[in-house]
C-alpha cells in the first residue's frame, strides 16, 4: 500500500523556520500501524526523525500522538483504519504539552499534574497484622480507573487545557478517583474538598468528551470527573460556582422545561457576590448589542409537564 505521510516536525537548534511539515511516502503493509510506518521513515528514510515509542503493544502510553488532527497511540492505529491507497496521513505531537522535538513533548507537566492529587494509599492506620484486604466488589469498581496507562491522549485533546492551564486535567481527576473510591483510603473527604475548593478542579470540566473520545483504554475521564462531582455533592461541597451552576441549570429546566440564561448566569456568580456580578456587565451589553440578550422571564417550553414528570421520576429513582 502507497501512503504518503506529513509530519510535523520541531528542532529547537534550528534558529529560524525551526518548525515544518514534512512529507515522506513509502510503500508499506496494509495492516501496518502508524508507528511501524513512522519506525520505517526513522530507519530507511530519514534518521533524523525523533518520536517515542517502547512496548509497541498498547501498554506503555508512550507513543501518543494526533494522527488526523485526534490523539491517538500510534502503535495501536492501523494505517489502512484512517487512509485509502495513495491518501496523506498527518501526524503531529501531542496538544497541550510543550514540544521537545518533532514528535516527542515534555510531560513533566503531566505528572506534576498527578502529583497534585496525591495518587497514593493514606490510610489512618495499618492493619495490626499481615495486609490491607479489600473486597472483590470493591476492588472491581475501580477496575475503569486501573485501565489508564498513563499516555496523556486525553490531556492532549482536552479542550479546558487549551485555554486554562490551571485544570488539573482529566488524566489526573480520573486518577483522583481511583483513590476517591478506594475502600483502603482514609482521606476521602479532603480528597474530594481539594478536587471541589481547588482553582482548576472538577468543576473546571465542560463535558465536551473529547477525552471519552481519545482514552484507549475506556477510562473515560470526564465520567470519572462527573461521579467525583455527585460525591462531592453528596458530601456536603456545595460552596462553589460550579455547584452553583448545576444546582440553577436543573431549578430552571424543572421550572420552565428550558434553560433561562438569565438566571443561570446570576445564580453562577453568585447573586451577593458583587465583583462576580460586574463582571458579568460586559458580557451582558455585548449579548444586547449583538441582539442575544435572554428574556428576563423566559416562556415556558410547550411540554414543560413531561420535563416536570421527568424530574419528578428522577428524585423517587435516587
Ligand atoms: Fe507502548 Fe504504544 S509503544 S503504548
Amino acid at each position: 500500500m502507497k501512503v504518503s505521510i506529513d509530519v510535523k516536525r520541531f528542532d529547537p537548534e534550528k534558529t529560524n523556520e525551526n518548525t515544518w511539515v514534512q512529507n515522506y511516502k513509502m510503500d508499506i503493509h496494509p495492516s501496518s500501524t502508524v508507528l511501524d510506518a513512522l519506525i520505517h521513515v526513522r530507519e530507511e528514510i530519514d534518521g533524523t526523525l525523533a518520536l517515542r515509542c517502547a512496548c509497541r503493544a498498547s501498554i506503555c502510553g508512550s507513543c501518543g500522538m494526533r494522527v488526523n488532527g485526534q490523539a491517538k497511540l500510534v502503535c495501536k492505529t492501523r494505517i489502512e483504519e484512517l487512509v485509502e491507497e495513495g491518501e496523506t496521513l498527518s501526524v503531529e505531537p501531542m496538544g497541550n504539552q510543550p514540544v521537545i522535538k518533532d514528535l516527542i513533548v515534555d510531560i513533566s507537566s503531566f505528572f506534576a499534574k498527578m502529583t497534585q492529587v496525591s495518587p497514593f494509599l493514606q490510610p489512618d492506620s495499618l492493619p495490626e497484622q499481615g495486609e490491607f484486604i479489600a473486597s472483590n466488589d470493591s476492588m472491581e469498581k475501580l477496575l475503569t480507573e486501573m485501565n489508564c496507562i498513563m499516555c496523556g491522549l486525553c490531556v492532549s485533546d482536552c479542550t479546558i487545557l487549551e485555554v486554562d492551564d490551571t485544570f488539573i486535567g482529566p488524566a489526573a481527576l480520573a486518577k483522583a478517583s481511583r483513590f476517591v473510591y478506594d475502600p483502603r483510603d482514609d482521606k476521602t473527604e479532603e480528597r474530594l474538598k481539594f478536587l471541589n475548593d481547588e482553582q482548576g478542579g472538577i468543576w473546571d470540566c465542560t463535558r465536551c468528551m473529547q477525552c471519552v473520545e481519545v482514552c484507549p483504554k475506556d477510562v473515560s475521564p470526564m465520567d470519572r470527573i462527573m461521579d467525583l462531582r455527585e460525591t462531592a455533592i453528596e458530601i456536603g461541597a456545595k460552596k462553589t460556582h460550579g455547584y452553583d451552576h448545576t444546582n440553577s441549570f436543573e431549578k430552571s429546566v424543572v421550572a420552565h422545561g428550558r434553560l433561562d440564561e438569565s438566571r443561570l448566569a446570576l445564580e453562577s456568580a453568585g447573586i451577593f457576590n458583587l465583583p462576580r456580578l460586574l463582571d458579568l456587565i460586559p458580557v451582558g451589553l455585548r449579548a444586547l448589542i449583538k441582539g442575544k440578550l435572554p428574556p428576563l422571564f423566559p416562556h415556558k417550553a410547550e411540554d414543560n409537564k413531561k420535563i416536570k414528570d421527568i424530574a419528578k421520576k428522577i428524585k423517587e429513582m435516587e
